[in-house]
């Protein structure tokens, strides 16, 4: 048998480095909470049973906020006035599941990787105690009071030590009961107590990307990555038309408007999420509105078309992508669509959760030409600009 292994995330910190209207665990980066990310690289992988969050007292709300939705992180417990306090917090409220193994992650390294966590629970298994360490790419020379060098050390047996740390339970749960009754509070690391303690400690590769967000320098070099890695730029398009028929008003945009005449079509006949939705469709090279929502189906009759519209959106970011952009052009001779442009923008960026400034909207007539021009039908173009994460070269050059 196989016993638990509990992962306890530290973010009981006040983030004074980094400033902010927020502790920065808080803070969003590439549109999601720091505290977030860590949180779900713990909770998808599949070999961590149990995720302690350990959060501050005054946080209460903001942590709800930031973690809605995500699935089973346990309730979070109070930390303390000290880092090494908070962990102390996380392990005391795991004591009684009995883990066999538990990883210590700060929430201010949301960058780990799942294959990080492989490592550290093999390295936690093999020798009880370990940490990931990097290796150092500079000269690092020790010097004294007066800025004089004293020595220069050997880099080759330097390590720059990042978290998740992995233990025994026992172990590191023995360490810091033991560290509190003699009242030494000043370790920055839980792989520290473990060395007081008298035991050894093992290091496992770390990761360069796993840097810990301190300063708000460091928030703005993670969004810059994260976008940069988002290179894999497309454009999709998308068309649609509906006939006028009786009614009083016609949905456009996700707005009510008042009009002497109505549409007919697949469920409420907006025509520009329609058309929105077969641009992202396209821009993903995923089908189109039809094939995810058949009009035969008789569930998508007189449906509001907010879903389709959510539903694509939510496709990009199943894979991991933004929504960088979306454009529509009406086309009718009434109703007048610019008193209601604005209100259109707001409905679409809403659905989409971007903000309103990626969202484009024009109208035009078709100068009395055509099937629009004589007020039988609606047209909606539209244009999505989507971005995915960059998976390799030999995608675009072999053309797979
Ligand atoms: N931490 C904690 N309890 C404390 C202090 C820190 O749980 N009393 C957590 C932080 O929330 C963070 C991790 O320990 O996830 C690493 O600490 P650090 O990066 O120093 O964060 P802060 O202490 O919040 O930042 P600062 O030192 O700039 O105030
Ligand atoms: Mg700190």
């Amino acid at each position: 048998m196989t016993g638990l292994v509990a992962a306890v995330i530290v973010a009981a910190g006040r983030g004074e480095r980094a400033g902010g209207g927020v502790p920065k665990q808080y803070r969003e980066i590439a549109g999601e909470p720091m505290i977030r990310a860590t949180l779900r690289a713990f909770l998808d992988h599949a070999r961590i049973d149990l995720v302690q969050p350990v959060i501050n007292r005054a946080d209460e709300a903001i942590y709800r906020a930031a973690i809605a939705g995500l699935k089973n992180p346990s309730p979070p417990v109070q930390g303390g006035a000290t880092r090494q306090a908070s962990v102390r917090c996380g392990l005391e409220a795991l004591a009684s599941r009995k883990p066999e193994l538990v990883l210590i992650h700060d929430a201010a390294r949301p960058f780990l990787t799942s294959a990080l966590i492989d490592r550290a629970i093999a390295a936690a298994k093999a020798t009880g105690a370990a940490v990931p360490g990097i290796a150092v790419a500079d000269t690092v020379k020790q010097i004294d009071g007066a800025a004089i060098v004293t020595e220069t050390l050997d880099r080759s047996r330097l390590r720059i030590v990042q978290t998740p740390q992995a233990f025994r339970f026992d172990l590191i749960f023995r360490a810091h009961q033991r560290a509190a009754a003699v009242g030494l509070e000043s370790f920055t690391d839980d792989a520290a107590l473990v060395e007081w303690a008298g035991q050894r400690v093992s290091v496992f590769e770390g990761e360069r990307g796993n840097v810990k967000v301190t300063t708000n320098d460091d928030f703005a070099r993670a969004e810059m990555t994260h976008i940069a890695a988002l290179a894999d730029i497309r454009t999709g398009n998308g068309f649609d038309v509906h006939a006028f028929a009786d009614g009083d008003h016609i949905m456009l945009g996700g707005v009510r408007i008042a009009h002497s005449r109505g549409v007919t079509g697949h469920s409420d006949a907006d025509v520009a999420l329609h058309a929105l939705v077969d641009a992202i469709l396209g821009a993903l090279a995923e089908g189109d509105i039809g094939s995810h929502f058949p009009p035969s189906d008789p569930q998508w009759k007189g449906a509001s078309s907010d879903r389709f519209l959510a539903f694509a959106c939510e496709r990009v970011r199943q894979r991991r992508g933004m929504i960088a952009h979306l454009d529509v052009t009406v086309v009718c001779e009434a109703p007048k669509i610019s008193p209601h442009r604005d209100a259109m923008r707001k409905r679409i960026a809403e659905i989409a959760a971007i903000s309103i400034d990626r969202v484009g909207l024009k109208a035009t007539t078709s100068e009395k030409l055509g099937f629009t021009g004589r007020g039988e039908g609606i047209v909606a173009m539209a244009t999505a600009t989507v971005r995915l994460p960059w998976t390799g070269l030999q995608d675009t050059r072999h053309g797979r």
